[in-house]
């Protein structure tokens, strides 16, 4: 199989709450561009800035069956790739904020934001689900979604489980993502696709959201392969050599995976 193969991402601009009319404009503005693996935005079908819990009990869907997922999956099988994207997901009474990975052949897994950012704490647990690293049959994808990438053990968990490329839906607020996730995928040698969105949000009063797009991907060495701008839907796909991210060597000496030093680290604090 080749280890060469096409990425890309879409960059929206959801319209709160109208689920079916963002399903729909996100395949109308995706196309018939041909990629092995799409990543579209965290919370995409649903917008980002719930007013209650009942509202967003009400948009949040089961997975698997929920309408989202289903759509997926029939446009996954139709174009023959590989998407991921985020969704609100409801289990019994708890609510995650979510990510599917569905192929031609259907649900392939889902994950769970580990780490909740500010206000997603009234409605959405935290992830109780490990992180994982999906085989989609021509890659190996981690999924870690938007502010899970503040902390470094989340990249960390996924490469280190094999993943060549970290899929990364996202609302993005704060300004330091797109150059934090260029140190993500050059400590851990793995391409990253952050898929985010662009526009605001004013559900909430005194609480505007503005979100800063500039959705990218990223290659093993550092290198930003494409970046969306601030402010416009777009889609972009490139391609990438998933041989670079399984080659852990940075040097003739130096292996960035072989030259840990577990007896020296204490990532639990205890000294
Ligand atoms: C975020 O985690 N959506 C900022």
């Amino acid at each position: 199989m080749s280890s060469i193969i096409q990425a890309g991402f879409l960059q929206t601009r959801p319209e709160f709450g109208a689920v079916q009319a963002n399903l729909d404009h996100a395949k109308k503005l995706w196309g018939e561009r041909k990629a092995d693996l799409l990543v579209l935005p965290e919370l995409f079908s649903t917008g980002y800035q719930f007013q209650s819990l009942a509202e967003a009990r009400n948009l949040s869907e089961p997975i698997p069956d929920g309408p989202t997922t289903d759509f997926l999956i029939d446009w996954a099988q139709n174009a023959g790739m590989t998407i991921v994207a985020g969704l609100a997901e409801r289990e019994g009474k708890a609510l995650y904020n979510s990510a599917v990975i569905v192929g031609p052949e259907g649900l392939i897994g889902k994950f769970r934001k580990a780490h909740i950012f500010d206000t997603e704490n009234n409605f959405f647990e935290p992830g109780d689900l490990p992180f994982t690293v999906f085989d989609a049959g021509f890659a190996k994808i981690g999924i870690m979604i938007c502010f899970d990438w503040r902390f470094p053990e989340t990249a960390r968990t996924l490469a280190l489980q094999g993943a060549d490329i970290i899929a990364h839906p996202s609302n993005l607020v704060l300004p330091h993502c797109p150059q934090a996730m260029i140190t993500r995928c050059l400590e851990n040698r793995v391409y990253a696709v952050t898929s985010d969105r662009v526009g605001s949000e004013k559900r909430v009063a005194g609480d505007p959201m503005k979100f800063i797009g500039q959705s990218q991907v990223v290659d093993p060495d550092g290198t930003v392969m494409v970046r969306a701008s601030e402010d416009r839907e777009e889609a972009h796909v490139v391609e990438i050599d998933l041989e670079k991210a399984r080659n852990k060597r940075i040097n003739g000496r130096n292996d960035l995976f072989a030259d840990r030093r577990e007896d020296l680290y204490r990532v639990d604090g205890k000294g």
